[in-house]
């Protein structure tokens, strides 16, 4: 009886929200991930730190101008916006500002930053006075193991007068990362013959992707990035002994340029991984670190990254990241949004790559006895550039490459086909002989990766000890990006622009058939455990698949045909 009272409670106080404002992001989930638990209601005088997304204009023109820099057949190939440029194009109405400036300043919250861009607010307020400002919006202390994050429980609405000037309020929902770098020792141990090596370090990775001593950066101007959310550190004595240890076949730096974020404690296998692989592969090019490490409780590490993208006039050309969350565990809005910030960031000539994920098409039970599969974002988003991952035929041998069983691809459940893969994907459905049934997978939907590389069997040095059997997507990604930062570099050096966002040029290319990149052929991926009907999504296949796009690079090819 109690519990029944209470819902019909909950019921009317959420009708009663309902009818006076307005839910920006009715679909979020507010589930609380495994391992977090409810410790106390915040304070009242507590703070916490919301992040507005004012509306911007022009995202149509937007996204033209996006299509026309990054098709290699216009004639505005490659003729990026700087940041004051796109200032110009995409910040909010005079209108939007000053009403958003005054709902805020009614309600005493004076303490905001704004970036460069003028489309975000950061603004730092006090537990009591943000509930207010965002009817609905509970916020609550939550723990797990020594981290706590504060979050709300339940959903925030916005003023009418103010919810058409805003896309959402960040703070309030989506939990830090739970993705870790998988650790998998190999059981097929045969075959070991006088060839054989015993995991994969920047020297089987440049020799199997034809990289020779002297492909290594040249120009001063050229920069790469590798961006991750867990909180974790990146120690540089690991960087100087990975590359003491691998390093000796090429020319490197021994040091970031350029750390972003707090350091400091303990060294993380995520962060090291990142680091000595973008710095082996895009060797000798100047490099940032961009972490989370020591940020405010009520901040969402992701969105702040992206903030951090649109603050900065001078950013890397290069970034891969190792963020990734299912689609169905984040709103519309949310995603439509940070989709427009990947068009910002294309429409600047930076290329962003993100991780395709390490649970092969995913699993979603969505009723008893019926699932289906999971996507994942940013992964799914089609103004990135998503890598999936491959192992060697023989693990212990450089051979040719063939599907890493964990290797997230899919379709799209928000974002439809873009245009540039239309004739790739529709061949791939329509030739491919054991498809997985049509009622798992969005046939219409954005198709990733778009790319792979290696994401088996690696070397990390973390805490200054070597560690084996390193595996993932968050492998392949930092590889896949540093590749192309050399590709940058020759460009640069030519006089010709940044590669920008890739996926226009690469779908073209491989359509014409280069041998650009290897075609990964062999194995299929995971999915769904259930008894009823697969335990497989799709299948690797000749040209693009949804498990290893177009394959993996053959550099010397790769940088000719973009050049
Ligand atoms: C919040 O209020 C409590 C009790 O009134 C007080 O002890 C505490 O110092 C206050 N904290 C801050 C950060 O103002
Ligand atoms: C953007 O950069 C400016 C200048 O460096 C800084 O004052 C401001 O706090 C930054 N904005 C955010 C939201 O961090
Ligand atoms: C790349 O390396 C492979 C194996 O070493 C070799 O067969 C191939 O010719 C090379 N391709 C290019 C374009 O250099
Ligand atoms: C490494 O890069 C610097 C510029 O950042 C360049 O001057 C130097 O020649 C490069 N080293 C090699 C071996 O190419
Ligand atoms: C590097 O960039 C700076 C600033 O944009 C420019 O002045 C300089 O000429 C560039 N260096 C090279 C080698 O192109
Ligand atoms: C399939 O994707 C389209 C967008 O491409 C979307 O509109 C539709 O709702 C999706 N269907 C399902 C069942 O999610
Ligand atoms: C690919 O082929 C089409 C049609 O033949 C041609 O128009 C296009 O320019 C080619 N693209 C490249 C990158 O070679």
């Amino acid at each position: 009886m109690e519990r029944r009272f209470s819902f019909i409670l909950l019921l009317y106080v959420q009708l009663n929200i309902a009818a006076c404002g307005v839910f920006p992001e009715p679909d979020q989930s507010i589930r609380v991930p495994r391992g977090w638990s409810p410790a106390e209601r915040l304070p009242n005088n507590d703070s916490v730190i919301l992040t507005f997304a004012l509306k911007q204009q022009n995202v149509e023109k937007l996204e033209e101008l996006v299509g026309r820099v990054s098709d290699p057949d216009s004639p505005h190939y490659g003729r990026f916006l700087s940041l004051e440029q796109l200032r110009a194009l995409v910040q909010p109405s005079v209108e939007t500002l000053r009403t958003v400036r005054t709902w805020l300043e009614e309600h005493g919250v004076l303490n905001c930053d704004r970036i460069v861009t003028g489309d975000f607010l950061q603004c730092q307020t006090q537990a009591r006075t943000a509930e207010k400002l965002l009817p609905g919006a509970k916020f609550v202390r939550y723990v797990k193991g020594d981290k706590s994050v504060v979050r709300s429980s339940s959903l925030y609405s916005l003023d009418p007068d103010v919810a058409s000037h805003i896309d959402f309020v960040g703070g309030l929902h989506r939990f830090p990362e739970e993705r870790r770098v998988l650790r998998r020792a190999n059981d097929k141990q045969e075959e070991m013959t006088a060839e054989f090596h015993l995991g994969v370090t920047p020297t089987i990775l440049r020799q199997r992707y034809n990289l020779s001593a002297s492909d290594v950066g040249t120009h001063p101007n050229n920069s790469q990035a590798c961006a991750q959310f867990l909180e974790q550190y990146f120690e540089p004595a690991d960087l100087s002994e990975f590359m003491s240890l691998f390093g000796g076949s090429f020319e490197h730096r021994l040091e970031v340029d350029h750390v972003v974020g707090q350091q400091g404690g303990r060294a993380g296998l995520e962060a090291s991984l990142d680091v000595e692989y973008i710095m082996s592969m895009g060797a000798n090019i100047s490099t940032w670190v961009i972490s989370n490490a020591g940020r405010h409780e009520s901040q969402e590490p992701f969105l702040d990254w992206m903030l951090l993208l649109s603050n900065l006039s001078a950013v890397p050309w290069v970034h891969t990241i190792s963020y990734g969350d299912d689609e169905d565990s984040l709103s519309a809005a949310f995603m439509q949004r940070i989709n427009v910030e990947f068009m910002k960031a294309a429409a600047r000539g930076l290329t962003i790559l993100f991780a395709s994920g390490d649970d092969g098409a995913g699993c979603r039970q969505i009723a008893k006895g019926k699932n289906v599969f999971r996507p994942s974002f940013p992964a799914s988003s089609p103004y990135v550039t998503t890598v999936g991952g491959t192992s060697f035929k023989n693990p212990f041998q450089v051979t040719y490459e063939v599907t890493d069983y964990i290797s997230g691809g899919g379709f799209s459940n928000i974002f439809p086909m873009p245009d540039y893969q239309v004739s790739a994907v529709s061949k791939y459905l329509k030739s491919s002989v054991k498809l997985p049934p049509e009622s798992y997978y969005n046939r219409s939907g954005r198709a990733y990766p778009d790319v792979a590389a290696l994401s088996d069997n690696y070397w990390v040095v973390t805490n200054r000890v070597p560690i084996p059997w390193v595996s993932g997507t968050s492998a392949s990604t930092p590889v896949f990006g540093g590749i192309l930062s050399l590709i940058n570099d020759q460009r640069i050096k030519r006089g010709l622009s940044p590669l920008g966002f890739l996926n226009p040029a690469l779908y073209r290319l491989r359509e014409n058939g280069t041998e650009a990149l290897y075609d990964v052929t062999e194995g299929c991926h995971i999915s769904c455990f259930d008894d009823l009907v697969l335990a497989q999504g799709f299948c690797a296949a000749p040209s693009w698949d949804p498990v290893t796009g177009w394959g993996t690079p053959n550099y010397p090819a790769l940088l000719k045909s973009f050049l």
